[in-house]
């Protein structure tokens, strides 16, 4: 919705709309919603992101990945190498299992690999989500629990799927936390993020978490490959599409992945590859440089479990736009009186506004904005008359606007510095960035400043050829398909 806070806009906040959608003037009643207006008119200042600001995320994001490629902490951006040295051929043939742990939920997936003329001939899942106290509780009891799912997908095939004798089932294990990894089958957590606390995990190899928790339940399954799910989802496109050079997830985190040269990463001279290409995990959300941010922002990451880490995607990702929004809605009504004289208890839960909620606002066509009025009332507890739910409309906007125009930024900043690196790999050609997540997949407006961003940074010729691509899901077949490219056996493919 395009009404900006200026006095003479929210003049049309007073009008509401009967039955019959004759607007009548509400003369006598002033909505104690307008005196929320300056909190918001500060906000979207502080949240602009103009293209200067944008010229200099891209920019910052494109000098932190040559920080990082040069040395282990050389910027925010760790530059993760992920052993994936080659990309899927198509030729990929057999059984193979993903397994996917990244946010509220894991996904087990079946994936019958039929090499180059049939490509994917099946592929079954089950999804099973993580008990919350699960992601408080220790590395032994979430572990168990991933590999009894494991154990109860497995015991469904009943003897459908056999292998050769002595042979394992092999999983391609999709883990999207920061890994340091060691090799294409081994890494070591480096801490958790989007809210996951788990004790003992941190500085341990997740794979050998995982192999004793499968031990411990007599499963006959081996991890092949490890990889965040920005490198699967790279994997899983580059399978059907040549061109795709980048991977980006936007759900409840944020990442994003891309192809590099092996030497332009002086980090790891000693480490080559027969293609001489790499793919480097960038773990972007840590980024934190130049991002336009305001006292809501500050107070959120200071309350959160991780404090002063993963800005970037505090910033973005779908785990926090919402939790932005209830903060700067709480203000608005203990200082503005945004909803009447009193706030209810529960409006102070944080995280109880969730980014579903916002979208589902913004896609409020009515009149009366009826659908903004009774999600503010169940989620948060309020009632609210037609000008605080034009003023929450505008927050909601404000914040995803900013959300995923940043989004974009940190696209055309990898696009940036692989272009500036060879000429013409990028911006002379078809490039693809595969995209995944939940908040680019469900949420409209956000894809759309999204793009639009990539589009005023790179103008209307060059964005052309640059096709921002939803991967849906592709993450699960990409781990399968490395799984099988480092199959422990021997294979013809
Ligand atoms: C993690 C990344 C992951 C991203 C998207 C972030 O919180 O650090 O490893 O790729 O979320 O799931």
């Amino acid at each position: 919705m395009a009404v900006a806070a200026t006095s003479s806009t929210i003049g049309s906040f007073y009008h509401s709309r009967s039955q019959r959608g004759i607007t009548r003037p509400r003369m006598a009643v002033r909505s104690s919603a307008l005196s929320a207006v300056p909190i918001l008119t500060s906000l979207q200042k502080n949240c602009a992101t103009p293209l200067p600001v944008l010229r200099h995320v891209a920019d910052a994001m494109a000098a932190d990945m040559r920080a990082g490629l040069a040395v282990d902490g050389g910027s925010d951006l760790k530059m993760i190498l992920s052993y994936v040295n080659s990309l899927p051929t198509g030729n990929e043939k057999g059984l193979f299992y993903a397994l996917d742990l990244g946010g509220t939920n894991f996904r087990v997936l079946r994936v019958q690999l039929g090499g180059k003329d049939q490509r994917v001939v099946d592929t079954e899942f089950e999804q099973v989500s993580i008990p919350q106290k699960l992601m408080f509780g220790t590395s032994e009891e979430l572990f168990d629990f991933i590999s009894s799912g494991l154990a109860s997908f497995a015991k469904k095939e009943s003897g459908k799927f056999q292998l050769a004798h002595g042979r394992k089932r092999e999983i391609g294990f999709t883990f999207s936390f920061p890994v340091k990894q060691t090799s294409i089958d081994s890494g070591i957590l480096i801490k958790w993020t989007k809210g996951f606390a788990v004790s003992g995990t941190a500085g341990k190899d997740v794979v050998a978490c995982l192999n004793e928790a499968m031990e411990r339940q007599g499963l006959d399954m081996q991890v092949s490959a490890l990889v965040n799910d920005t490198v699967g989802t790279l994997a899983g496109a580059r399978y059907w599409d040549d061109d795709v050079m980048v991977a980006v997830i936007l759900g409840t985190g944020t990442n994003a992945c891309y192809v590099e040269r092996m030497d332009a990463i002086p980090k790891l001279r000693s480490h080559m590859s027969a293609s001489g290409r790499t793919i480097i995990n960038t773990e972007w959300g840590a980024f934190s440089n130049g991002l336009p941010l305001t006292e809501f922002d500050r107070d959120m990451d200071v309350a959160s479990i991780n404090p002063g880490e993963q800005i970037f995607e505090k910033t973005i990702s779908g785990m926090y736009l919402g939790e932005i929004v209830r903060r700067v809605l709480l203000k608005m009504a203990e200082a503005g009186a945004l909803f009447g004289e009193s706030v209810p208890e529960k409006f102070s839960t944080p995280f109880i506004l969730r980014t579903p909620h916002l979208c589902a606002m913004q896609l409020d066509n009515s009149d009366d904005l009826e659908a903004v009025g009774s999600i503010l009332s169940d989620v948060v507890g309020v009632r609210s008359d037609l000008c605080a739910r034009k003023i929450v409309l505008e927050v909601c906007d404000t914040i995803v606007k900013r959300g995923g125009r940043l989004a974009g930024a940190g696209i055309v900043g990898i696009l940036q510095k692989m272009e500036q690196d060879s000429k013409g790999i990028i911006f002379g050609k078809r490039t693809v960035v595969a995209m995944d997540g939940g908040l680019y997949e469900n949420y409209p407006q956000y894809r759309r400043y999204l793009q639009d961003a990539v589009t005023e940074l790179l103008g209307s010729e060059i964005s052309k050829s640059v096709i921002i691509e939803h991967s849906k899901d592709g993450s699960g077949i990409g781990a399968a398909l490395l799984a099988a490219a480092n199959s422990n056996y021997a294979h013809e493919f």
